[in-house]
Parts: structure tokens; sequence; C-alpha cells
């Protein structure tokens, strides 16, 4: 169900940017066929690769194994010049395609693009057409500046809310994320690019930097050093990486096919996760029988000193330039017979497989166009997602605002007036930004607005005490290179004390609404103080338009948490244990809380979480009814039982018996959720799935559950009405 005009819109655009010329241009390596079998178009890409890989010479072959010259994007897979096969660019992110670098050059100058929400927020739509509809639009925006491949979706579980990177990805829960994952791959490569589903694997933390110097707005890139990225071993166990940290990978690549997988930068039991035997030539090649390509991550995602494992493990093309990958290097061992030009045509084929694919030899993006971009169009999808993804944590009624009442609206904080977002290469400079300030200042429903952006709390709470309702606007920074510090609104300090002004601004305004914009989960000590919570994420440049119409009730709230906010940091699975989280001085992870991630392990020890994964609130009520279960999937009821049209967001958990060796299980685990809307009154029947994996843990292979299953449905992992079994229950 599409609820509204403008998402649409958006979708016949989306509809109209997948479709691709079918006539070669005069000047592609195909305009004239004759003598080149890999021209052949009702060949699949594999093949066309393979007669491709057969006409190479060996000096060709190298050359596109570690990366080109990229100019002024982020990395490049070389021309083919004597057969007329143009370079292949890639870059940007499942936000946005922040290429070709700015003319000035500055450090983290990106020339515009659309900026979407977060892929938190997309998370949070629980949407998964919205995802395929993201993915169509960055695609689409990706080949318009000359793509080949897309640099996205990254598809790491967060397993610390510290996390740096927290924001890239889709949140805590692996099912969840997969079916995001894999519909935004869908939706991209429709558009005629490859993806790059990243970071496999087991890429959960960037590092402290405990002297935080980089890793700020004007530097947004850090470095931590505390349980680096570049350097960390991951020791996890076979059964948390197969159920939490590969399941994800695992849906994406099955349902989504990406033209390509990323390998991170980071140590899995050992070795490097681009070197790695295991999750390589064995999870990805064996077991789930992926033959695209596997890049490394960049400058120092592959090592020299790995070389015989990157090539013989199957890591195609190392980004975004030769070191382990030199031709200087590969020649030699590949004459001594150390690796084999069997593999090495493996390499070329896989590479040139997913360029084919993305029309390399047909119809090759052509240089970046701008002016081809259809801007509005794409503000309409970023708007969509933002407004789908706003999640209502707390409303003692003040919400929605009363338009006919002209409320007079105090907007406060120092983040009011700008947009947030997060750093590295998940940053994008937007094409424009509307951040909450304006946007509720625009808005035809609001009376006087007055915006103090000051972090003094005595003249905060003196506008706030003159105005019918306060409207405070709170951020946190995450970025690539380093992980927050501290969970709380203080930290960074950029905006002062954050969670001061609150409390300062409450005790003087019994409506206020606090509105949050974080790539994760912060703390909210203030929750029961204030009138109304609104948690928008990181919401992409249209997001403070997104915000203020749910303020106003112009939409729905029906974004739900994609991750669980707890109330204390002690809360954590990795509280006061270094080994755990950063790491050893050596630089070493333990994930010793095993499948325990999450609200796994929030429901596991009992501990209440601040807001549930799952959870949010609407502007109506429902009620769910008449669960009926079978061996392949549940039925139930849910009904609007409220005065207006909304949301619910109906879920499926399972609660699975010891299977073998896996003896601890998860109380809950999300198996299935849709997004249904209803009018008041409505009710409407629906049936979610449930597959044999459903039902099984990891025990040295798949095991389905022979003992009893519990099943529940409800509004969130804490809110499980509607309860039942499967199996041998007694
Ligand atoms: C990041 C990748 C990104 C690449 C190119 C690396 O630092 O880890 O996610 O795709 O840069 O921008």
């Amino acid at each position: 169900m599409l609820p509204g005009r403008s998402l649409r819109t958006a979708f016949a655009v989306a509809a109209a940017c997948t479709l691709l010329p079918t006539t070669a241009a005069a000047t592609t390596a195909c305009a004239n066929p004759t003598g080149r079998p890999w021209c052949d178009r009702s060949q699949d890409a594999d093949t066309r690769a393979r007669l491709l890989t057969r006409a190479l010479t060996t000096g060709e072959k190298l050359t596109l194994l570690g990366g080109y010259r990229s100019g002024d994007y982020a990395g490049a897979i070389a021309p083919i010049p004597r057969l007329g096969v143009p370079v292949a660019y890639v870059d940007g992110s499942s936000i946005g395609v922040g290429q070709p670098v700015s003319a000035d050059g500055r450090i983290g100058g990106k020339n515009r693009a659309t900026q979407m929400p977060s892929p938190t927020a997309l998370a949070a739509t629980f949407d998964p057409e919205l995802a395929r509809l993201a993915g169509a639009t960055v695609g689409d925006e990706a080949r318009k500046k000359g793509n080949t491949g897309l640099l996205g979706p990254a598809a790491d579980i967060m397993r610390v809310p510290y996390g740096g990177r927290t924001f890239e990805s889709f949140g805590e829960d692996p099912h969840l994320s997969g079916q995001m994952a894999a519909a935004w791959i869908q939706g991209a490569q429709a558009a005629g690019v490859f993806t790059s589903l990243k970071h496999y694997a087991v890429n959960n933390q960037e590092g402290r930097d405990p002297t935080q110097k980089l890793g700020t707005e004007a530097f947004p890139l850090g470095f931590g050093t505390q349980g680096s990225r570049y350097l960390y071993n991951a020791v996890v166990s076979e059964r948390a990486m197969r159920e939490i940290y590969l399941a994800p990978f695992e849906t994406a690549i099955r349902d989504g096919r990406p033209g390509s997988v990323m390998c991170a930068y980071n140590r899995v039991n050992g070795p490097y996760a681009c070197a790695s035997r295991h999750l390589l030539a064995g999870v990805l090649r064996r077991d789930w029988g992926y033959d695209g390509l596997v890049m490394s991550d960049w400058i120092v995602g592959a090592h020299p000193w790995d070389v015989l494992a990157h090539f013989r493990n199957g890591l195609d093309l190392e980004m975004p330039s030769p070191v382990a990958y030199s031709p200087a290097l590969l020649r030699p061992l590949l004459q001594l017979g150390v690796l084999r030009t069997a593999q090495l045509d493996d390499h070329v084929r896989r590479i040139l497989r997913a360029t084919i694919s993305a029309g390399i030899l047909d119809d090759p993006a052509g240089p970046s166009d701008e002016s081809a971009i259809d801007i509005e169009g794409h503000n309409a999808v970023s708007r969509a997602v933002a407004e789908a993804g706003v999640v209502l944590l707390r409303n003692t009624g003040v919400l929605p605002l009363q338009a006919g009442a002209a409320p007079r609206i105090a907007v406060l904080g120092p983040a009011a007036r700008r947009s947030a977002s997060g750093g590295g290469s998940g940053s994008v400079r937007p094409f424009r930004t509307v951040p909450v300030a304006t946007a509720l200042a625009a808005h035809p429903g609001a009376g006087a607005v007055t915006v103090e952006t000051t972090r003094d709390r005595a003249r905060a709470a003196s506008v706030a005490r003159a105005a019918d309702v306060a409207v405070v606007v709170v951020r946190d920074y995450e970025t690539e290179g380093a992980d927050r510090l501290c969970l709380t609104l203080r930290c960074p300090p950029t905006y002062g004390d954050q969670d001061a002004l609150i409390d300062a601004v409450a005790a003087a305004q019994p409506n206020t609404v606090v509105v949050v914009q974080s790539g994760g989960p912060v703390l909210m000590p203030w929750r029961d103080r204030v009138a109304a919570v609104v948690q928008g994420w990181y919401p992409g440049q249209a997001g403070g338009t997104a915000i203020a119409r749910v303020l106003f009730g112009d939409v729905e709230p029906s974004g739900r948490l994609p991750v669980t906010f707890p109330v204390r940091e002690a809360d954590l699975p990795t509280a006061g244990s270094a080994r755990r989280y950063p790491g050893t001085a050596a630089q070493t992870v333990h994930y010793e809380e095993g499948v325990l991630v999450g609200y796994r392990w929030f429901d596991a020890r009992g501990i209440a979480p601040a807001y549930p994964f799952g959870f949010g609130l609407s502007y109506t009520s429902f009620a769910y009814a008449d669960l009926r279960v079978a061996e392949d999937g549940v039925t139930f009821a849910v009904r609007n039982t409220g005065a207006r049209r909304g949301a619910a967001v109906p879920q499926l958990y399972v609660g699975l018996p010891p299977i073998g060796s896996a003896t601890v299980q998860p109380p809950w685990q999300l198996r299935g959720a849709e997004k249904v809307w209803l009018d008041p009154g409505e009710q409407r029947e629906i049936t979610l799935p449930l597959t044999d994996r459903d039902l099984s843990s990891w025990d040295g292979g798949w095991k389905r559950a022979t003992g009893c299953v519990r099943v529940a449905v409800g509004a969130s992992s804490r809110d499980l009405p509607l309860r039942g079994t499967l199996g041998a229950c007694g």
C-alpha cells in the first residue's frame, strides 16, 4: 500500500529509471561484434565473461586484478583498450553517491548528490519495497554519475551501538537486515549498476580513539586505535557467525544476487577476512554457491604477505590499486607455478562478469552528468523513506500537533538549524537540506515559530516557556573510522550537554517534544520527563520536512526500531569487558556473548530496555487476534482500533528449544514482519511464512528443531500478545 501521491510518483520514476537502452552506442566494445563472441547478447554475463577472458593476454588479465587510476572516483577496474572495453568506475554507498570529488579538491569535498536517510532509518521502515525503491534511486544516480559499480549496501550487524558505522547498516537483527539488503540490491542493480555487499564479514567496530581528535564533522573520518578495524581479530563461534553475522549476507546473496561482495578490513578467527579460506572459499563460494566478484576493502583490505591466501581463497580484485596483486608480484608466482593460471582466469572472469552484467560491453555508463538526474523525483524518495522511518517512541498526547490551533513553537538546540548525517564514505554532500527548524517554520499549521540554538539552558528554558510547544532537536555524530566514546548526547561534546538542555526545557515547558537525529541508539535519561520522543535517525536531505510532517500528523508515524535502545551502557553485553569491546591490547575482540546480540541479550538476561527492538507508536492503536500456527507459517488478524488511519507492523518471533550443541537459545528471534496500513476499524488477516531454516540452529550444520518451538506475534520484541507452539510440546 502506498501512503501518498509523492511516493507513487517516485515509484513511477524508479520504474522508468530501471529501463536500460537496448541499442549499443557506436563507441561501445561491441559496436562491431565481428570476431568478438563475447558480444553475443543472447549469452548470459558469465558465458560472455568466460569468452572475453579467453581472448586476453596474461598482461591484460593481471592489470584487471589490482584496481586502476580512479581519478575522482573511489575506485576503478582497468579498461582493456585493445578490445575497446572502457574503465569501470565504482563509488558511493547506500546513502548516496558523492563522487566525483569536488573540483576544489577539499578533503571530504564531494560533488552533490541525493542524500538518502541512513540505512538504520531505512531498516526502521520495516518495508522492503521502500528499500528496493531507495536502491533503485541510488543505483540510478550512481550510473548517471558514470559508475559501473555501487559500493553498497552494508549488512554489518550492530554488535555494539558505539560502532562508528552503525548508521550505515540495517541494525541488530539478521532477518530484517537480510531482507532490507536483498531488496536494496535488487532495486539498485535493476538501475544498471552492480552492487557491492559489504563488509564481509564480522566487521562490527571501527575502533576507539580515546583522544577523539579525528572523527568530528570538521574532519569526517576517524582513526580508532583500540580495536582498530584494520587490525582486530574477531574471535567468534561458528554458530554466532552463521546465525547472526553471516545470515544477512546469506539472505542478501540468495535473494539479491549482488554483482560483488566487499571483504572486510578486520581479521576473523585468525586470518584477515580477504584472505580467509573459511569465509571465502568455504562459506561464500562452497556453501552459498556465490560465483560473483569479491573485491577488497580499500587500501589495506589486502596485504602483500597474504598474496597466496588472497589469490587461492577467492579474492578477485584488490582495491583501489595493486599492491598485493601487483603484476610484479603475481607474474613470477604464476610463472613458477606457485599460483595457478586457471585461478587467474577465474578471478578475471568474475570481474568481467560483474562489469558485463552492468553493461560495460553494450551500454557502458557515460561520463558523469548531473543534469540527467531526476533531482525532484529522488528527493521525493529520500523524503518518503525518512517519513516511513521516523519512530515515535513516546507520546503523552501532545502529538500530533494541532494545525488548527496554530501552536506557537519554540525550536531549540544547537542542532536545530543543521541537518544530521554521518561521516566517512557514507557521507554525501546533498543537493539540498531542510533542517527541522526550517521545516517547522515553513509548516502551514505552525503559529509563531521561534528558533533558538543557544546552549544556554536558562535562555532556552525561557524561550520554551513563552511558547505552546517546545521542540528540542538533538543529535549525535557517527563516522567511519572511529567509534563513539559513549552513548549519551553529551558525547562528542560538539553540541554541548544536550541531555541537560532537554531537562532544562522540559522543566519549563510541559509540552516538550524531543527530536533525536542519531545513527543508532542513544541514552535518553530524560525520556519520562518529556511529553514526546521522536526518533528521526540521520534522515537524509529532506529529513526536516519528513519530521515536521510526522509532528503535525500529515504523515502517520510508522517506523519501528531496528535496534534496542538501552537504559544504560552497563546493560550491554560488552559492558565492563575490554576483552569483548574494544578488545585486548593485542587487538583481539572476543565475541563471548555468542548469539545473544541486541534484543536476544536483553531478553535472555531479563534486562528491560528503554525502548525494545521492533517498538514504535502510532497515532492510532491496533489489536491482534486469532493466531493459527502451521509448519509453514502463521496466520492472525490485526485490527485498527483507533480513530485514525495508521500502519501496524506485526512481527513474528520464534523461541527455539536446544538443538544439539546449540543449548543457549535466545528467548525470541524475529522471523517475519509486515507493514500493514489500516483504516479505522479495518481488520486484515496476515500470513507470515516459516521455513525450515527459521526453525533451525547451527550445530556443525543447520539442524531443524525437533522439540517444542514457541511462536509469538505482536507489536514488538517485548509486546507479543499472541502465543502458540509448533512441534513436540507435550
Ligand atoms: C570503506 C568502504 C568504502 C570504501 C570506498 C572504505 O574506507 O570501508 O565501505 O566502500 O572505503 O569508499
